[in-house]
């Protein structure tokens, strides 16, 4: 395991690798870093979580990843590509899905509505496919196709914001807390569906609160504090270590 002393080198990163963030400084006033050189990556076929107390900045890490924040100073690279800076819409372009914590569904917009905005710039045809694959993995989609997103249960509505994301057939998924404010059941099927999203041979990088659970099912996992990194690991070593455990796992 890493300390922070020790923080990801370049030559150490993994050459399947889909994703690169690496010592990402910024924030969101001029002069005032929240991302003290944060740094993290994931590989095909992985599922990566970041952890950390609330304001250690894991929102704007992924944040500065997706495109919605410039780093000042540090490297994205995405599919071999640097991509730093990028708008979110040419990154979804490129492969790269977000979904956010919240306001990830049109609440007044039908189930299918929302998968069709998801899929807004594929042809017709494929949309349709789309959505029938999607309906195929989960099913409750196709159930209540008809239904308004905001009349769902929180665990419908948070599947339906990645089924979402899902549309475009991305090579990697940012999600941010997706089990936020879900009831035990619901957290258990969000993260069986991530686990699903994982076998279909899509990347993930989620931020968590709730990180035991989180950790029990992710590849790797980071540590963020105070806008640095802390801690790395696979997700059972992290889940392990006595320090983390005490410092962010509750104990
Ligand atoms: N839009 C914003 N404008 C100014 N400061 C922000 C904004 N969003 C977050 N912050 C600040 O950045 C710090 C990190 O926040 P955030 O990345 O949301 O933390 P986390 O997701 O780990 O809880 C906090 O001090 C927070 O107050
Ligand atoms: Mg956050």
């Amino acid at each position: 395991m890493r300390t922070e002393a020790d923080p990801p080198e370049v030559s150490d990163l993994p050459s399947d690798a889909v994703l690169v963030a690496e010592e990402l400084y910024g924030g969101y006033v001029k002069g005032v870093d929240i991302l003290h050189g944060v740094s993290a990556y994931v590989r095909d076929g992985e599922i990566v979580t970041i952890i950390g107390p609330n304001g250690a900045g894991k929102s704007t890490f992924l944040k500065a990843i997706v495109g919605l924040l410039k780093p000042r100073a540090g490297v994205v690279r995405f599919a071999g590509n640097d991509v730093t800076g990028r708008r979110p819409h040419e990154l979804a372009q490129e492969g790269m899905g977000f979904v956010p914590q919240t306001d990830n569904v049109f609440p007044s917009l039908t189930v299918r509505e929302n998968l069709e905005m998801g899929g807004f710039q594929l042809p017709k045809h494929r949309v349709e496919e789309r959505i029938g694959e999607l309906s195929d993995r989960f099913p409750i989609l196709a159930e209540r196709r008809g239904q308004r997103a905001g009349t769902l249960s929180g665990g419908q509505r948070q599947l339906l914001a990645l089924a979402r994301a899902m549309m475009p057939s991305p090579t990697l998924l940012c999600l941010d807390e997706p089990s936020a404010g879900l009831a035990p059941m619901a957290v258990v099927e969000i993260f069986e569906a991530i686990e699903a999203i994982r076998e279909i041979g899509v990347a993930i990088l989620m931020v968590e609160q709730n990180a035991s659970v989180a950790l029990g099912i992710s590849n790797r996992g980071y540590v963020l504090d105070m806008g640095r990194n802390a801690h790395t690991g696979t997700g059972a070593e992290l889940l392990n270590d006595p320090k983390v455990a005490e410092l962010y796992l509750g104990g």
